[in-house]
């Protein structure tokens, strides 16, 4: 197949994206059910090697080195969750009194089980795309040199597949054709590590209280309109909605549009604007669960912060003393990983914390996980040298360049580039695990994928 014919294909692809987001419903508020198309532009138009050279205080500087770390792509609803579906249905349809809502009598549950928590054809088509997009914008350091890039996944389906696919997307952008898949390497020591955190198991996983301000949101006064209003325009009778309920019609609206682009189902029972609001409830959750909530979900970012300032250090080392490095590595793991990393770097971080009592206040927040963390999010780091001429190049002769779901973000000098040594890399690597999370005399439990 020629390259013209690839960049046809997705170039076609792309137009269904775009027209996947004009109709009644907005698509950029579904919170960690947000497809990566949904809230980001992945059809602006790119050239080639626009992230290769970089002019820095007046120097030119060429990338050596690209970091990723990923959640992976858009993913088939949980096995509970298609249960709760059809449990829904089940309760809703005898009691609806509204032939608006008719579909609840017909509607039929297509969500493979077997498929549950796997990677989602608009998963793949996510990772294709920013592939695609990435090894175009880096061609010339990755042409050559796609062997020699470091894969890394979680154990599960749906992150050994993001890497995949993002490869394939990779090698279309380098060698204008799709390759033959790579096999990650799984760790999920540096992916999963929340999994073998005590401290967060203890104070955080296991603990209601810690999700309180979730619990006083969803039986605030915001919330419980919206539960009157949805149960009023069902008609329901002999029945009544609870929180859990409204989630779930939330969360089947994002799967039905994701799997079928229908809009005309359950997403038709909400408004935009009730969606908001059940999109800061479900904000107020992932601050406390994975955010700046608690403290330890910053701490615990310690393996996968580690990893990356490790990699960077030797690929320095290796590139100034001539020996052999590796181009890029790609981290594909979950929202926790990519979250826990952005609080260890301070991004969207707002003056004040999300609470039951400030939706207002905080409409313009930072921490909106539809934006930041939605489906295939991604933090990427790009090293670049800027010796020119004889010698070697010693450390301050390297910069540093963040980019978060595409888009410049600002490291900790104020920039998005900045000098190596001037960012805190290089203390990063000190921190140590066990310590943060208060494993010692602990017996390592069994992890599940
Ligand atoms: C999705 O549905 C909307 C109408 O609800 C339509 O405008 C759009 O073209 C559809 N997108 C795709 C990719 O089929
Ligand atoms: C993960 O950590 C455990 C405990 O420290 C160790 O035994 C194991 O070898 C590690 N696995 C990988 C893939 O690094
Ligand atoms: C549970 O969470 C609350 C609120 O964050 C905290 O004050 C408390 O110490 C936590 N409990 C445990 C056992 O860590
Ligand atoms: C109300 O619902 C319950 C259970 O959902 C059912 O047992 C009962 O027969 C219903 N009553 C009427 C009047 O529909
Ligand atoms: C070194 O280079 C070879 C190709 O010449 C590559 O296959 C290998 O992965 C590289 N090793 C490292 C550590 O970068
Ligand atoms: C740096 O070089 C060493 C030894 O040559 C190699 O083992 C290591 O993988 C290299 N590191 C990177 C990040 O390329």
């Amino acid at each position: 197949m020629g390259s013209n014919h690839c960049w046809f294909m997705l170039s076609l692809l792309l137009l269904a994206c775009i027209s996947a987001r004009v109709d009644g419903v907005k698509r950029d508020i579904l919170s960690t059910k947000t497809s990566y198309f949904w809230s980001h532009d992945v059809t602006s138009p790119i050239t080639k090697d626009e992230y290769t050279t970089v002019n820095f205080n007046g120097r030119k500087c060429t990338a050596v080195h690209v970091n990723g770390i990923f959640r992976h792509g858009l993913r088939y609803p949980s096995a509970g969750d298609m249960q709760d579906m059809t449990s829904l249905q089940n309760k809703l349809a005898p009691n609806v009194r509204n032939a608006k809502y008719d579909f609840l009598k017909t509607w039929s549950n297509t969500y493979p089980t077997e498929k549950a928590n796997f990677l989602h054809d608009m998963g793949k088509e996510e990772l294709h795309i920013i592939g695609s997009r990435l090894g175009k914008r880096l061609f010339s350091l990755l042409d050559g040199n796609m062997d020699n890039i470091h894969f890394v996944s979680s154990s599960t389906q749906r992150t050994k597949a993001s890497a995949q696919e993002f490869f394939s997307g990779l090698s279309l952008g380098v060698r204008d054709a799709p390759s033959t898949a790579i096999t990650p390497q799984i760790n999920n020591n540096l992916t999963r590590y929340f999994d073998m955190c005590k401290l967060y198991t203890d104070s955080v996983d296991t603990n209601i209280t810690a999700l309180k301000e979730y619990s006083q949101f969803l039986t605030g006064e915001l919330f419980r309109n919206v539960i009157l209003a949805n149960a009023a325009r069902l008609g329901l009778t002999n029945s009544s909605l609870s929180a859990a309920d409204i989630l779930m019609i939330y969360k089947t609206c994002a799967a039905e549009l994701a799997s079928y682009n229908r809009s005309d189902t359950w997403c038709s029972i909400q408004t935009d604007d009730e969606r908001e609001i059940l999109e800061y409830a479900s904000d107020i959750e992932d601050y406390y669960l994975r955010g700046y909530g608690v403290p330890i979900n910053t701490d615990m970012a310690c393996p996968i912060a580690k990893d990356l300032a490790n990699s960077i250090a030797q690929v320095i080392h290796n590139h100034s003393h001539h020996l052999n490095y590796s181009v890029a590595k790609f981290v594909f793991g979950h929202s926790d990983t990519v979250t826990h990393l952005a609080n260890r770097l301070g991004l969207f971080r707002d003056q004040q914390p999300l609470l039951a009592s400030n939706y207002d206040a905080m409409k313009n927040r930072k921490y909106i996980v539809s934006h930041t963390t939605p489906f295939s999010a991604n933090i990427m780091l790009v090293l670049y040298n800027c010796h020119q001429g004889n010698g070697h190049p010693v450390e301050n002769d390297y910069i540093l360049r963040l980019l978060v779901n595409d888009k410049p973000e600002a490291l900790n000098c104020g920039d998005s580039i900045c000098s190596y040594v001037d960012t805190e890399f290089q203390n990063i690597v000190g921190c140590n695990f066990d310590d943060i999370c208060h494993n010692h005399n602990v017996i390592p439990g069994v992890i599940v994928g």
